[in-house]
């Protein structure tokens, strides 16, 4: 039925930023709200999907007959994804840390008094997207990535698209003054191999209800 057109489908979204620890009390984060990544969930529930939502440390409840899966970490997340398929979808609109303090303290970390700083080594993370991508088993039909850019948006999401290995990058410009970070709007564009569609400045629940309009239609061509 057109109003239920995800339902039989499960899919997997991410959202939010992640937490990595430097210490028991201190840890590396971003900007990120998680409200794009929630609005996806919720409307794919209500387009009838089954949803997983993994999501890092956000002030957001969890949205009507969504399953939520709540991380700290990058490789939480990632645990966490690998644990929700097989997916029909996946949405990765989490913005999950590159990097990780190298090893977390066990105890906090003390200011001794010598003006010395603590070195922070790092190590990478792994790119959940790129992972799940790329999988030979379980991937699902559908793979879609996020580009959050600060300049040359297209440019960047088009390399990312090969890059990452996925059938779909949103990209959108989170430069200072868009407030598109940790704000309520969002001006994005669909990357596919086959071309770009702009879509004008849209609150994000609405970026939600579109992609997951736009996403029951490919998935019914195919
Ligand atoms: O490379 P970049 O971080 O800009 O790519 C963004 C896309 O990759 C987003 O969809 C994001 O959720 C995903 N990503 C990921 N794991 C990472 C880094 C990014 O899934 N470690």
């Amino acid at each position: 039925p057109a109003e239920k057109p995800l339902a039989g489908r499960h899919v997997v979204v991410t959202a939010g930023p992640t937490h990595e620890p430097i210490d028991p009390v201190r840890y590396i984060a971003n900007r990120s709200s998680g409200r794009q990544g929630f609005a996806i969930a919720e409307a794919a529930a209500r387009a009838g999907a089954r949803v997983t939502l993994v999501a890092g440390p956000v002030g957001l409840p969890d949205p009507p007959g969504v399953t939520v899966r709540r991380i700290e970490t990058a490789r939480d997340m990632l645990a966490a994804v690998e644990a929700a398929l097989p997916a029909d979808i996946a949405v990765f609109a989490a913005a999950v840390a590159d990097w990780r303090p190298a090893e977390a303290a066990s105890l906090k970390i003390k200011k001794d008094g010598s003006g010395k700083v603590p070195p922070l080594a790092m190590s990478e993370n792994p790119d959940i997207l790129s992972t799940i991508a790329h999988r030979t088993d379980l991937r699902p039909g559908l793979v879609i990535g996020f580009a959050a850019e600060t300049n040359d948006v297209l440019a960047n999401a088009e390399a990312k698209l090969a890059r990452k290995g996925c059938d779909v990058i949103v990209a959108n410009d989170v430069s200072a003054g868009t407030g598109v970070m940790g704000g309520t709007e969002n001006t994005v564009h669909l990357v596919t191999k086959d071309g770009i569609e702009h879509w004008p400045k849209l609150p994000k629940d609405e970026v939600g209800t579109r992609l997951v309009g736009w996403i029951a239609d490919r998935i019914g061509k195919s």
